[in-house]
C-alpha cells in the first residue's frame, strides 16, 4: 500500500478547484472531494477530476440504515472513486452492507474506511450528548476494531491515534489522518497536528491536508514540501 498525500479540496464551486488543479500541471495530486463541494457541484465534479487523471477520496461519511447504505454505496461506486467513508457507528451490519453495495459485478471496489469518534466529539461532548461513558481512545479503537472486523479497509483518524489503530488492528490495515500542519505553518481550527515528517514516523498511511497546501502563496511547493517529508 502507497503512503500518499491527500490534498483536501474544500472550495465551493467547480470552477475554485479546477483553477486550483490547474496548477499542478503535470502533476495528478489525490484528492479529496467533501460534502461542500459534492453538494454544490454533484457527481460531475466527481466524473471532471477522474478524467483528469486524479485519484479521489469522496469523503461523505454515510450514515443511515444498512439497506440505504448499502443501496447509496453502490452509486458511488459507478462513479469510480478510489476511497469513500462511512461513520463506524452505524454498526458492523451497516458496514457490511456499505461493502457489499461498494462492490462492483467484476468484484474490485474503492477503498472503505471508517470515521471512528469525530475529532471534533470531546470525552464531555461524548459522554453528555452520546451516553458513551468509557474513555475516548477506548472508544475510538473499539469502533476500529469493529471497521476491521466487518471487512472494512481502515479509519479516518489523528496522527496521534494511528500507531496505537495499527497496535490494535495491524499494520495492514489504513490510516488516513488529517490535522497535519508544517512545523512552521498556522494550525488555524486544528488543535492536535502533526507534521508530515511525524505523521510518517508514527506510521501514517495517508495524510489529508487543507489548508496548509490550498492557502499557500505557492500550492505547488507546499503540495511537494508534504510529499518529500510524508513520502520522500
Ligand atoms: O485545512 P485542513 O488541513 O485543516 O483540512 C483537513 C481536512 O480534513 C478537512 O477537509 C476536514 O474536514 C477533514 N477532517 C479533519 N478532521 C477529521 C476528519 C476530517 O480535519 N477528524
Amino acid at each position: 500500500m502507497g503512503k500518499d498525500v491527500i490534498i483536501a479540496c474544500d472550495f465551493a464551486s467547480a470552477e475554485e478547484t479546477l483553477s486550483f488543479l490547474d496548477k499542478f500541471e503535470g502533476k495528478k495530486p489525490f484528492v479529496k472531494i467533501g460534502m461542500e463541494l459534492y453538494y454544490a457541484e454533484g457527481p460531475s465534479i466527481v466524473k471532471e477530476i477522474k478524467k483528469r487523471g486524479h485519484k479521489i477520496f469522496l469523503d461523505l461519511k454515510l450514515h443511515d440504515i444498512p439497506n440505504t447504505v448499502k443501496k447509496g454505496m453502490a452509486v458511488l461506486s459507478k462513479l469510480d472513486v478510489d476511497m469513500t467513508n462511512l461513520h463506524a457507528s452505524g454498526t458492523k451490519a451497516m458496514m457490511e452492507a456499505a461493502l457489499e453495495g461498494l462492490t462492483r459485478p467484476d468484484g474490485t471496489r474503492p477503498m472503505l474506511i471508517a470515521v471512528t469518534q469525530l475529532t471534533s466529539t470531546s470525552q464531555e461532548r461524548m459522554e453528555a450528548d452520546l451516553l458513551i461513558k468509557e474513555p475516548i481512545d477506548k472508544v475510538v479503537m473499539h469502533y476500529a476494531s469493529c471497521a476491521r472486523d466487518a471487512g472494512l479497509d481502515g479509519v479516518v483518524c489523528s496522527p496521534l491515534e494511528a500507531g496505537k489503530v495499527h497496535d490494535v488492528c495491524g499494520k495492514n490495515f489504513v490510516t488516513v489522518t488529517p490535522g497535519v500542519r508544517f512545523a512552521d505553518g498556522d494550525k488555524g481550527d486544528q488543535v492536535r497536528v502533526m507534521t508530515p515528517e511525524q505523521a510518517k514516523k508514527i506510521g501514517s498511511d495517508y495524510i489529508v491536508v487543507g489548508r496548509p497546501i490550498t492557502a499557500a502563496p505557492d500550492p505547488v511547493a507546499a503540495y511537494e514540501r508534504c510529499i518529500s517529508e510524508f513520502v520522500g
